[in-house]
């Protein structure tokens, strides 16, 4: 890579390299405004160990050029087509493009990853490795869960821990191993990462149903037109007597053309979102348990307190 530019200003890999067919998608999507979470994440976490974030820098590109590319390719599998409020890569171009631009984000990623400098970079390869296949074992079960009858919770929660919530304890790790930290604190760092990433991804689930739709900037209620089986659909389902669950697997899976409505109906007659947003608060507990272990200063235990804590909270 000639001189990757700083993931804060614009990304312009169509000026670097060739085809433009390739890259203009790659800029498109790192510039369409994401919340850059996993970025922050690793910087934030590289700070808790030495004042120098520039030391993070280069594993927080990467570590968000990868999250990207797994939503390229996320919103073909979901059939979504839009994302952060504009058409998804393969509705506003086409499916071979979502496909191949997506391939060489991953590239990119890696190719940020070999200029970092540290004494131990085979660790933070090995991490990021198995993040990433881990992710794509846990996109596969979201796929396979839709054509199950039943879905356990604890399922759910391994599901969501794969697709999800490794990345952010990923990004937790890699950042506080840029930042020089021991092997004990950068664990109970990935830990931290890992239920909050669960928590996070338990708030995706209540956004995608009830958030506004122009800040979440997804379509509403995408997961119950696709038939996701999440924390939603499953907390109903358990509180139903086997009559009703085949019911409501009928509307779930059905094309009724008032299914959303119907389906929240479905929700608030269980609570299923109050259900969920307990779930939610129970992993950040446990998150910050994790955080509590770590042995970083006390007002860098607050940063990352913080930062948890906002994203709790987020509407988007
Ligand atoms: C979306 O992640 C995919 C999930 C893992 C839930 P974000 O909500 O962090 O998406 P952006 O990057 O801010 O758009
Ligand atoms: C996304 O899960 C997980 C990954 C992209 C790996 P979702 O499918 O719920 O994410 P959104 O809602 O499309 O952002
Ligand atoms: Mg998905
Ligand atoms: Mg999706
Ligand atoms: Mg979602």
């Amino acid at each position: 890579m000639k001189n990757p530019s700083p993931l804060k200003s614009e990304s312009a890999f169509s000026r670097l390299y060739s085809p433009a067919t390739l890259y203009e998608p790659v800029d498109y999507t790192m510039n369409q405004g994401g919340k850059k979470i996993r970025f922050n994440i690793t910087l934030l976490a590289c700070k808790a160990f030495t004042d120098d974030v520039a030391k993070a820098e280069l594993a927080a590109k990467a570590i968000e050029m990868f999250h990207n590319f797994t939503l390229v390719h996320d919103d073909v599998i979901d059939r979504a087509d839009t994302r952060r409020g504009q058409p998804a890569v393969h509705k506003k171009w086409d499916l071979n493009t979502a496909l191949l631009s997506g391939d060489v984000m991953l590239i990119l990623a890696y190719e940020y990853l070999t200029q970092i400098q540290h004494p131990n970079l085979s660790q933070i390869l090995q991490k990021f490795t198995k993040t990433a296949r881990e992710v794509c074992e846990g996109q596969q079960m979201d796929i396979d869960f839709e054509n199950l009858p039943a879905v356990q919770m604890d399922s759910y929660i391994d599901m969501i821990s794969k697709k999800t919530a490794v990345l952010v304890g990923a990004a937790m790790y890699i950042g506080s191993k840029c930042g020089g930290a021991e092997e004990a604190d950068a664990l109970s760092l990935y830990q931290f990462g890992l239920h909050l990433g669960i928590a996070f991804q338990i708030r995706d689930d209540i956004l995608d149903c009830y958030g506004d739709k122009v800040k979440v900037g997804k379509t509403k209620g995408g997961d119950i037109l696709q038939g996701k089986k999440t924390i939603l659909y499953i907390r109903t389902w358990n509180t139903l007597s086997p009559e009703d669950q085949v019911k409501f697997e009928k509307l779930y899976y059905g094309s009724d053309s008032d299914k959303i409505n119907q389906v929240l109906e479905w929700f608030i007659k269980s609570d299923a979102k109050s259900y969920a947003l307990e779930m939610e608060k129970n992993y950040f507990r446990k998150a910050i348990n994790h955080l509590k272990q770590a042995n970083i200063p006390e007002h860098k235990m607050h940063d990352l307190f913080d930062f948890a804590n906002e994203l709790m909270d987020r509407d988007h």
